[in-house]
Formats: structure tokens, sequence, C-alpha cells
């Protein structure tokens, strides 16, 4: 059967849905491109960040493939076709629901530092911190790649077809070519750094210097041959042998070399972590625990907005979205000063006590913004940290990938800023990972948690997430790309699904409001402005953002099927059967 894309209101005549039984309260100011419909599909579904990709997933699905099965075509695609955003030669988080066993499990590839890394890493010669760019660009930022191992073990556990068979559909397309996209095209643009990679440059620049432009057919023979190598070796492909060493070896030969050794790849593991869950009305909300400050982030939101009811108010009240914003502002606090590897920073266990978080949510003012606000003291916190001021900016990738068994999968994956650390390996970028740790390691004479230390991984905000009803049932997976907007990307198509009723679609296309403990963050749509003004009233600075959030999200209808939407701000589909 062929993927179709039906309205809602089409799919809610069929169906009997007592959960969506009616309209959302209040009508939401107009999202991106509303002539953009829900996918449908009866089967299995695919939502990814580029239509090749999402396409590789798909026909894996209907081989019998499961949904790890699929996420791994899909990355391998993704690494040749959406080379800015994530890769083998980075790191990612995967949330995966069997639906037989009814068991959530969490996986953690997220990139290390070098064992040789230390607190001074981002600390120039006068032992203040490097510019951003200058940190990102070479060896230094270079974490050890986990995406592979993470998902090698993800497939030993979940996977139905063979490791190799997942490479074919992303080593024929880097044999043959692929168009490069607009969104590719617009990337490569004034990337001094990538151009000047002996390897990237010619990849992706004309002989004039100027980038190759949407459309035009790229072959990578080289990221076929380091694909193949890995569909028949495994992961031991890519962290032991000549791959590992020409990783190695780019590293070190960069301007700013790195310290990574070949023991730090083949010292690589991946983790399976507990989830973080919180109920949230009808609802058990999951996502991805740290070292990702994502999931802790969101449950803690919910956790002080909980007791408000958004559904009367609607996704147009500033009310609704003024608790939301002070909710997150105040989290944000929490997160910069608490949240770090979990293996070398244990999170403080009170963080999502419900006491505490109805005392943070106390501290809420209805009529007006509490500015900018400071770290709660959460029961069982041992030790003090100063606040974190980590940067983190645009590339990386969500999918979300439901199998004909009802089996999930929610991936954030990342090389982290666009072509990570603009150093190309063996046909990939490897990624600037490091970067997300704190360039200052201490601050008012404290350690900061997220400081840089040799085989830590560094924070992130990725928030794959899942959400369960009541009897233990999977309704819905979603997350984004964003960098710490993230957290506001995520949270936004949440509240809108669970609160406001929209289905995916129209919940990722709703206008981006967030705020990280600064100033509220608007993305300026048309209809914004009322909000925008009511915002302002309630005292909030507005600040108009760019928001190229990347979100895609599937929800599971109680009697079978699977609603898909992807954002509308870049180029991802949501297609299945
Ligand atoms: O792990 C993180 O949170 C970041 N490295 C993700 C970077 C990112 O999302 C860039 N975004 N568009």
């Amino acid at each position: 059967m062929t993927m179709r894309r039906w309205p809602l209101a089409a799919l809610l005549c069929c169906l009997v849905l007592p959960a969506w039984a009616g309209p959302p309260a209040g009508s939401p100011p107009p999202g991106l491109a509303p002539e953009r419909m829900a996918a449908y599909a009866r089967s299995h579904m695919v939502a990814a960040a580029n239509p090749l990709a999402a396409a590789a997933g798909r026909t894996i699905l209907q081989a019998g493939g499961s949904a790890v099965d699929a996420a791994i075509a899909v990355q391998m695609v993704l690494t040749l076709v959406e080379p800015q955003s994530s890769g083998i030669g980075g790191g990612a988080f995967l949330l995966h629901w069997s639906a037989a066993g009814r068991e959530l499990r969490t996986y953690d590839g997220r990139e290390t530092a070098p064992a040789a890394a230390g607190p001074n890493l981002f600390l120039g010669a006068d032992g203040r911190p490097l510019r951003f760019m200058d940190a990102v660009v070479g060896g230094l930022s270079v974490g050890v790649p986990g995406a592979v191992r993470m998902l090698e073990a993800a497939h030993r556990a979940h996977g139905r077809l063979p490791w190799a068979d997942l490479f074919q559909p992303a080593i024929a397309l880097a044999r043959d070519g692929f168009a490069i996209s607009p969104r590719l095209a617009a990337t490569l643009q004034d990337d001094a750094a990538l151009r000047a990679d002996p390897a990237a440059g010619p990849y992706f620049y004309q002989p004039d210097g100027s980038p190759k432009p949407a459309g035009t057919l790229l072959a990578n023979p080289a990221l076929a041959a380091t694909l193949q190598a890995i569909a028949t070796g495994g992961a031991d492909a890519l962290h032991t042998g000549p791959i590992a060493q020409d990783i190695v070896a780019a590293v070190a030969g960069a301007a700013r070399p790195g310290s990574m050794t070949l023991a730090d790849l083949v010292g690589y593991r991946p983790q399976v972590r507990d989830a973080v869950c919180v109920p949230y009305r009808l609802w058990r909300v999951c996502g991805m625990g740290p070292p990702s400050s994502g999931g802790v982030a969101i449950a803690q939101v919910l956790g002080m907005v909980e007791r408000h009811d958004l559904t009367a108010a609607g996704p147009a009240s500033p009310d609704a979205w003024h608790l939301l914003l002070e909710a997150s502002r105040l989290a944000f606090a929490d997160r910069d000063r608490y949240v770090a590897d979990p293996d070398r920073v244990p999170l403080p266990p009170g963080l999502l006590d419900r006491r505490y978080l109805a005392d943070r949510g106390g501290l809420i003012r209805t009529g007006e913004s509490l500015g900018r606000a400071t770290a709660g003291e959460p029961p069982g916190k041992r030790a003090d940290f100063a606040p974190d001021r980590s940067l983190e900016i645009p590339a990386t990738s969500h999918m979300v990938i439901v199998d004909r068994d009802g089996n999930a999968v929610s991936m954030t994956t990342t090389i982290e800023g666009p072509f990570g650390s603009k150093l190309m390996v063996r046909g990939f970028l490897l990624n600037n990972e490091l970067t997300d740790f704190s360039f200052v390691p201490e601050a008012d004479g404290r350690p900061v948690a997220n400081r840089v230390e040799g085989g830590k991984r560094p924070r992130s905000s990725m928030s794959p997430t899942m959400v369960f009803d009541r009897d233990g049932r999977l309704v819905m997976a979603l997350g984004s790309p964003g960098g710490a907007r993230i957290i506001g990307y995520t949270l936004k198509a949440l509240v809108a699904m669970l609160d406001w009723d929209l289905d995916p679609q129209r919940a990722v296309s709703l206008p981006n409001l967030l705020n990280r403990n600064g100033p509220t963050e608007l993305e300026m749509t048309p209809g914004a402005g009322p909000l925008a003004d009511g915002l302002r009233r309630l005292g909030h600075e507005v600040q108009p953002m760019t928001a190229p959030s990347g979100l895609q999200a599937i929800r599971l209808l109680p009697g079978g099927g699977l609603v898909g939407g992807a954002d509308p701000r870049r180029e991802g589909v949501a297609v299945g059967d």
C-alpha cells in the first residue's frame, strides 16, 4: 500500500478516538507551512530529516526489518546526504520501545573526551577560554565517536535483518551519487574551514572555491568503502585498524591537534541507561537521562506545570506560554548547575522529586516573569557546582521510527555543529562534540559539573522522547535538533500534542517559543505579534529568533495506525505504509 497524506479530520471520521474527542481549545497561532498535512500509515512509519534517508528506512521496514534495523539504514544514509548534521563520526542517543517485552531502553552513544584531555582543554595560553569557532575547527574538539558502537549494541538486542544488509542503501547512494539538497547547499556557503580541509574541500566545493550547488550529483566512493568495511567488520572496522588509524592521524595532524589515541577508539563503550520518566496528566513521559540534560529538563517543566490547566487556555494564550516559559527558565537554572556525565557527576536524586518540583513551580508568578532564575537546592545534592555557560549551535538530526510490530525508535544524532570539526576522514566528518563541555572549568572558586575530563561525556541537550498511556502503551515519539533550544522545541511539540490535541504535523509546525533562563525567544511568524505583546505585558523580554528546529513526531492511534509529522523548517518527511 502506498503512503497517503490525510488531514487529521479525515482520520477522525473513521476511527473512534476517545483521547482526541474535540478540537484544541483556543485557536493556535498559525503554524509554518499550513498546507502541510500529517502523514498516515497503517503498519509502519519513518520520520527523518531527509527524504532519501527516510526512504531507506522505509525499504528496510517493508522488508520486515525492525525499528532499529531501519534506524541504522537511516543513519548511514544521513551520513552521506546530511553530512552537516550527523554521521558515523559522531554520537547519538536512542530510545527503544520493545512492544512485545513492554520495555523501554535508552542507549547512550555519546562521544567521550580522549583520556589525555583535561579541564584546560579549551583555555588559551593566557588562561582565557578560546573563541568558540577557534575551538571547533581542528582536532581539539573531536570526541571519540560513539554512534556506530551504540547502533551495533542496539542491533544485537533488537535487530531482525542482518547488519550488513542495513548498509546497502547508503553504499549504493555513496557509490552512484545523490543530488545535493538545498539545505546542504545553503550550509556550504561561507564555510572557509570546511573548504580548507584537504578531503572536504574538493568534495564539497568547485575548483573556483564556490560550493557545489543544489542538485549536483555527488558520489562519495571513500564513504562507500568505509561503510562496506563496517558492514562486513562491524563497529570494529571503525574503532580498530586502518580507519581508526586515519582518524587518529587526522586529529593529531590538524592545525589545532587533539590527543585522541587508538586506545581511546578501541576503548569506547556505549551505555544502556535508565530512562528519565515522569507522570504527566494521563500519561507517562520518558526521555534520555544524563549525559543529556534534555530528559531531566523536560520532566522538570512538566512536573512544574502539571497543576495548571493548559488546555483551557490554549496555544494562543500568553498565560499558558508564560507558565511553560517560566518553568523552563527554572529547569535551565538547574540544568546549568547539576547536569553532566552521570559516570563522573551523579545527578542529585531529588531533582525530579515531586515535592521539589512543586516548590520550584510555586516560584512561578502568574502575572509577572521571574526574570533570571537561580538553581534550586534539590534533596540529595552532594556537591556544589558553578553554573555552566557552554554554547551550542545548529546542526544535528532526529528520527522517529515505528515498525509493523509496534517497536519504536526515537533517536537524536549529531556531529555537533555544521560539518563538525571540519575534518573529513575516509568520506565522513569528525564531530566537534567536545565543545559541548564547559570551556571554563571553574567559576567563583567552584568546579563546573560539565568541565572537561579524560574519558568523560560532554553534557547534551538532545531530547529523544516517548509518551505512554495509563496502560503502558506507547502513544507518541518525538525529538528535534537545535542545540540547547532542542529542549524548548521538543517541549512545544509535546505540549501541543498532549494538552492542545494538535496532530503531529500541526504540533511541529507551531511557531517555536522558548526560554533558556534568559530572554524569551520567539519565532516571528505572521500571527505571532499578539503572543509577543501578551508576553511583554507579563514582563518577558521577547527576542525574535530564527528557529531551525527539525522536529519529527509520530503518534500511534489507539485503534491501530500511525500519524506522522516532519518539521517544515528543514527537509524532513514522514513516510510509511
Ligand atoms: O548534544 C547536543 O546537545 C548538541 N551537540 C546538539 C547540537 C545541535 O543540536 C545543533 N543543532 N541544531
